[in-house]
C-alpha cells in the first residue's frame, strides 16, 4: 500500500475550520523573553495560506515538558501577542485546550480568525492517549480538517500528533513548513550529493546508533566528535583520563568501526582534544593529544588539529549533515570547537544540512544560519526521520491508496 501525502493545496479551507499543530516549543532566555523565535516564525506561512482562502484557525502546541500539570511559566500566552505581530492581525488566546470556554471560543470563530489554545502538555492525556481518548475528541471538536505543520514533534505518538489525525482522517495534511522540511530531508539524505560526509556530535553514541548505521549505508567518510567519541577513542585503546563515555556502549562503538571498515568509509576521530580536570576550572583547560590525556582530565571540547583534519576532510564533501555539539557548549570556552565547525562549513560552497539545538545554535550565535543550505527545525525528529524514513506524524496524515 502506497502512502499518499497530501498538502495544503490539496484542501479547500474555504469557511473551514482547521485545527493546526505547530510547535511553539522555543527557547527563552534568563528573562523570561523568547530567545529564538525560528520556531514560531516557521508557522506563520501556513496560517497565512488558511486565512487567505477563507478558513479559520485553531492553532495548538506544547511548551516544555510540564507532565502534566499546569505550570505558569510554560503558558503559551506569550506567544499569542508575537503571532499577532506577525500574522498582522488578533490572535485571541483560551487559557486551556478542552473544556467549555474553548468549545465556545471554537464555535465562535470566523473566516479570517485565529485562536491559540493553552499548552497541551498540561493535561496528561497530550503525550499518553491511551490514559484518556477523549483528550483528542475534544480537540478536534468543532474543527473540520486538521493542519500538522510540527515537524520536530512529529516524531512523538501523542494525543495532538497522531490520534487528532486518525479522528479528522482523510480531512488532514501537512502544513507547509512540515512538507518543506520532510521532503528536504527525503531529497538531500536518500540521494545524497557525493562525497557525502556525516558530521555526528553530542553526548550519547545510545541517543545515535540507529541514524549513524542508517547514514553509513551513504556516507564517504564520517566525523565524530562530543563526548560520544571518547567511547570510541577508549574501544582504540586510547587512555581518556576522566572523559564522560559510555563503558555498556563500546561493543556498539567497535561494531561500528567494523563497519566503517566493511564499508571503507573514513572514521574521523579527534586526535586531540581540550581537556580540564572538570567543568568549573576553566583556567586549568589544556590542549592534550588523545594518547596523552592526563588520568584526572576530561574531554571537554575538540581540539585544533582534530579541526584541521575535520576541515581537511570537508573540503572533499559535497553533502553535509551535522548534528549535535562537538564539545561541552553549555560552557564558553569549551563551545569553540562547535563555533569553529559553523565557521568551517559556512565557508563551502556545498549542501549543508544542520539538526539538532546546539549545532543550530552555534550557528545562530555566528550569524551564519543563511550560510547553510537548510536548518531542521527539529533534532530529534529529523535524526528518527533519517532512520526510519519516516515518522509517526508523517504516517497518521498519510492517506492509503
Ligand atoms: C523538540 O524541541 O525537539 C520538540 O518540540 C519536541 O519536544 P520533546 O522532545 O519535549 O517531545
Amino acid at each position: 500500500m502506497e502512502n499518499v501525502k497530501k498538502h495544503l493545496e490539496d484542501v479547500n479551507f474555504e469557511n473551514k475550520k482547521a485545527l493546526v499543530r505547530v510547535d511553539l516549543n522555543v527557547p527563552f532566555d534568563s528573562k523570561g523573553n523568547i530567545a529564538d523565535e525560528t520556531r514560531i516564525q516557521a508557522c506563520i506561512p501556513t496560517v497565512k495560506y488558511i486565512l487567505k482562502r477563507g478558513g479559520s484557525v485553531v492553532l495548538i502546541s506544547h511548551l516544555g515538558r510540564p507532565k502534566g500539570q499546569k505550570d505558569p511559566s510554560l503558558s503559551l500566552e506569550i506567544m499569542a501577542k508575537r503571532l499577532s505581530e506577525l500574522l498582522e492581525r488578533d490572535v485571541k488566546f483560551v487559557a486551556d485546550s478542552v473544556g467549555a470556554q474553548v468549545q465556545q471560543s471554537k464555535q465562535a470563530l470566523n473566516p479570517g480568525e485565529v485562536l491559540l489554545l493553552e499548552n497541551l502538555r498540561f493535561y496528561e492525556a497530550e503525550e499518553c492517549p491511551e490514559k484518556d481518548p477523549s483528550y483528542a475528541q475534544q480537540l478536534v471538536q468543532y474543527c473540520d480538517l486538521f493542519v500538522n505543520d510540527a515537524f520536530s514533534t512529529s516524531h512523538r505518538k501523542h494525543s495532538s500528533i497522531t490520534q487528532v489525525a486518525q479522528l479528522l482522517h482523510p480531512n488532514t495534511c501537512m502544513g507547509l513548513s512540515m512538507a518543506k522540511e520532510e521532503q528536504f530531508l527525503k531529497e538531500v539524505l536518500i540521494h545524497p550529493k557525493k562525497p557525502f560526509i556525516p558530521i555526528i556530535g553530542g553526548a550519547k553514541i545510545s541517543s545515535k546508533i540507529g541514524v549513524i548505521k542508517t547514514l553509513l549505508d551513504k556516507a564517504d567518510a564520517l566525523i565524530i566528535g562530543g563526548a560520544m567519541a571518547h567511547t570510541f577513542l577508549k574501544v582504540m585503546g586510547n587512555k581518556i583520563g576522566s572523559s564522560m563515555n559510555e563503558a555498556e556502549y563500546e561493543p556498539v562503538a567497535a561494531e561500528l568501526i567494523e563497519l566503517c571498515k566493511n564499508k571503507k568509509i573514513s572514521l574521523i576521530l579527534p586526535v586531540d582534544l581540550v581537556v580540564a580536570p572538570d567543568l568549573k576550572n576553566v583556567d586549568k583547560a589544556q590542549i592534550a593529544s588523545i594518547n596523552s590525556i592526563p588520568d584526572n582530565f576530561m574531554g571537554v571540547d575538540v581540539g585544533p588539529e582534530t579541526l584541521k583534519h575535520y576541515e581537511d576532510a570537508l573540503k572533499r564533501a559535497q553533502t553535509v549533515f551535522w548534528n549535535g555539539p562537538l564539545g561541552v557548549t553549555e560552557v564558553s570556552e569549551f563551545s569553540k570547537g562547535t563555533e569553529r565547525m559553523a565557521q568551517i562549513l559556512a565557508g563551502l560552497q556545498i549542501t549543508t544540512l544542520v539538526g539538532g539545538g546546539d549545532s543550530v545554535a552555534a550557528l545562530k550565535k555566528l550569524g551564519l544560519s543563511e550560510k547553510m543550505t537548510y536548518i531542521a527545525t527539529g533534532g530529534g525528529a529529523s535524526l528518527e526521520y533519517i532512520e526510519l524514513g519516516t515518522l509517526p506524524g508523517v504516517e497518521a496524515i498519510a492517506n492509503k491508496k
